[in-house]
């Protein structure tokens, strides 16, 4: 699978480099927007602009970046191919031994080819809000052109294994005081260069020069396996940079590249580099890009509940106003408590400073009735899952807002059509279905009625970006995008269940995939009454498609809600701290198939496996068959972004490529043995 962006390329070389020289000092610009990406052509540029800064035998070369930040990275579109001359590493090689000293002056994010080009200059200084980072394991790939052998030689080999493969960005300031930087500058980046070359220190020995002290990595590596969840290249990313305490500069670089050439061809880089366009794309929908979207400052959410709070907690951080409203003045204020809670976690935290939660508490109101949303640019409600609830906020909410901004229902599962049916301007109203927690969690699905116009879902796009979110359009279905593959999900896993398998054997093997959680242990962490008043929503309208197994109703009807009811208990047993397997449960299953007559097959990790992922992947089809989601794309962002599947295994479309349709049109076909008339066969499975 290719994306649009995975081959696109930029202008010719004298476009994205030029180079001027004055009185003996020659100033380099790379000019090749978006984010000034190290593509072939820049390259080629580079190499040119060296041999005329050498040629007219430069007393130094500032290199500089136009726009908005300094390199940020090789350029991710060329990847999918092998890499056109000249390379990376040797145009590095050439600027670090170029007889006039470089001087990198950096401004935005220096990422990933973007620090090496850096690290190969004889000077570096940087504007202070800098940030400096190896994001390559972000990508399952480590840096290629001598990064993680120059870094530890600069700022220490711990400090340099633990960017290279935790890949988070560092500032300017921890950068410098590790020796990374000459100088930090603030304001005009001309003066500043002015500045450093009239007081030019030594110049140092070639960083690829310089020996490393070792270092004993043991904590970081426990630290990173960990972290990886199964991720390959962050301890590849850890072991290669080890080799710089041991192998010469050229001997280490050359195993870092080939790693670094072997890598861009795995599954887990081009799954991951496949979610990177497509989480730029999908939130961009090309048929909105040139529709004019309305400002945003100042938000309505009805509701104060964990999913009102979380939402007005995030639009807090946006720098938004934000007015709460609620039934009563009671409810306003333990509204009011949980966003004020959530602003004092960060606070404590350290993720803001006083100033900004200052700032946050400032911005928001929480009180009852609806008159503070008069002038608000858009409202959310997130009250009870309920339609007429819901309804009669939005004709609340339109009876003093403006007619032209947008209000959105915060459903997880009702039809948005339902709920504005009849309201006036119906071209306002949409769904926006937030996750929780709302204050943390990225995916946002924006789902249109049949009347909603392009400008309100543009601008709801923008917002719902502008808060950091991640955005994917969906088509009105019950459960959406994601809640309607959790449901085929969940829906395969107590057949198993319900036919052998323990609820516990399910959950190992979906961890054993990579989920974060099984469909049972996440069942417990988000409570069992809502899938269960769902459920019987869909029973009484006569909607849920095929078989049905009791055991979940079973365990509600006990008050087995799951962590945090009253009971404490759902599938597992967490009284006792961290939630154990219970042997209640496993009676109740065992009554359960008893009673039904059930065949007691057992189901191995791969069969449970393969079931679960030819259930979600088949509904996936079915969605795109319906247009519900528009491409696979959207399918995989929901899912990684939303229910946790791995991302370096690219999302259900990318991982059911890479297995293989075979096997699954395989697991399929037993599945509908399993529990016929249960599953709508989409077309790659019929
Ligand atoms: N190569 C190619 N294209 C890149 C790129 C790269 N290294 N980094 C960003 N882009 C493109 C994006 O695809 C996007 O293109 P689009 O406008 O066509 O969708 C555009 O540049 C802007 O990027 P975006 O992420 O939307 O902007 P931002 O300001 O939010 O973030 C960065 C900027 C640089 C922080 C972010 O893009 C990033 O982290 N890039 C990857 C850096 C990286 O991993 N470098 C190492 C590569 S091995």
């Amino acid at each position: 699978m290719t994306t649009r962006s995975e081959n696109q390329k930029s202008g010719p070389a004298d476009k994205v480099v030029h180079v001027q020289i004055e009185n003996g000092h020659a100033l380099v610009t790379i000019d090749n927007p978006p984010v000034n990406a190290l593509a072939v052509t820049v390259r080629r540029g580079l190499m040119e602009a060296l041999a005329k800064v050498n040629d007219a035998k430069c007393e130094t070369a500032a290199l500089i970046c136009a726009g908005r930040t300094f390199v940020a990275g090789g350029d991710i579109s060329e990847f999918a191919g092998p890499p056109p001359l000249p390379h990376l590493p040797d145009v590095l090689s050439a600027i670090e031994a170029s007889d006039t000293p470089f001087i990198a002056v950096m401004h935005g994010t220096v990422l990933g080819g973007g620090l090496e080009l850096a690290l190969a200059c004889a000077y570096r200084i940087a504007d202070k809000a800098t940030r400096f980072g190896l994001p390559e394991v972000n990508l399952g790939l480590i840096p290629g052109a001598g990064g993680t052998q120059r870094l530890p030689r600069l700022i220490g080999l711990e400090r340099a294994a633990r960017m290279a493969s935790i890949g988070k960005p560092v500032t300017a300031k921890d950068f410098a005081g590790w020796g990374g930087l000459d100088q930090i500058f603030e304001g005009d980046r001309m003066a500043a260069i002015a500045a450093f070359r009239a007081n030019l220190p030594a110049r140092p020995d070639m960083t690829s020069a310089r020996a490393v002290e070792d270092a004993d990595l043991t904590a970081l590596t426990a630290e990173v396996k960990k972290a990886a969840k199964g991720s390959n290249a962050p301890l590849i990313a850890l072991e290669t940079t080890a080799l710089a305490a041991k192998l010469p500069f050229a001997e280490g670089a050359a195993i870092e590249r080939q790693t670094h050439l072997d890598l861009r061809s795995s599954s887990q880089s081009r799954a991951l580099r496949r979610l990177f366009f497509a989480g730029r794309s999908v939130t961009r929908p090309a048929r909105l890009k040139s529709v004019d979207t309305a400002p945003v400052n100042h938000v309505a959410i009805v509701g104060g509940g964990l999913m009102g709070a979380g939402i007005a907690a995030s639009c807090l951080a946006a720098g938004h106003r934000v007015t709460m409203i609620e039934r009563d003045e009671p409810s306003a204020e333990a509204g009011h408590g949980r966003v004020e809670a959530i602003i004092a976690k960060d606070l404590a935290s350290g993720r803001i400073n006083q100033d900004k939660a200052d700032a946050r508490r400032a911005g928001f109101t929480a009180s009852a009735g609806y008159a503070g949303a008069f002038d608000a640019d858009i409202a959310i409600e997130a009250v009870f899952e309920d339609a007429d609830v819901k309804r009669a906020v939005f004709g609340e909410l339109s009876a003093v807002m403006r007619q032209d901004a947008p209000i959105a229902t915060n459903t997880s599962y009702l039809d948005p059509n339902m709920i504005s049916e009849g309201m006036p301007g119906p071209d306002r109203f949409l769904g926006l279905h937030f996750f929780s927690p709302a204050n943390i969690m990225k995916l946002v699905e924006v789902v249109g009625t049949s009347a909603t116009s392009d400008r309100t879902m543009a601008t709801a796009f923008a917002f719902a970006r502008g808060l950091g979110k991640i955005p994917v359009e969906t088509g009105v279905c019950d459960g959406f995008i994601g809640n309607r593959i959790l449901s085929a999900y969940r829906r395969q896993a107590d057949y198993m269940v319900a036919d052998g398998a323990s609820p516990y054997e399910v959950d190992a093997a979906m961890r054993e995939l990579g989920m974060p959680l099984g469909p049972y242990e996440l069942q417990d962490r988000t409570g069992l009454q809502i899938s269960w008043a769902n459920r019987k929503r869909q029973r009484a309208s006569g909607t849920w498609p095929g078989r049905y197994v009791e055991i979940a109703d079973q365990l509600c009807e006990l008050g087995r809600l799951g962590r945090g009811s009253p009971t404490n208990r759902g599938w597992y047993d967490h009284s006792d701290g961290p939630g154990k397997p219970d042997p209640e449960v496993e009676a109740i299953v065992q009554t359960y198939r008893a009673e039904h007559g059930a065949k007691h097959e057992s189901f191995s990790r791969d069969e449970i496996v393969l079931r679960v992922m030819a259930a979600i992947v088949n509904e996936a089809h079915l969605i795109l068959e319906e247009g519900i989601a528009f491409a696979p794309e959207d399918i995989d962002v929901v899912w990684t972004e939303g229910y946790g599947f791995p991302k370096h295994l690219g999302g259900l479309m990318f991982w059911a490529e890479e297995t293989g349709m075979a096997k699954l049109r395989a697991a399929f076909a037993a599945m509908q043995a399993q529990s016929p008339g249960s599953w709508k066969a989409a077309k790659p499975f019929a």
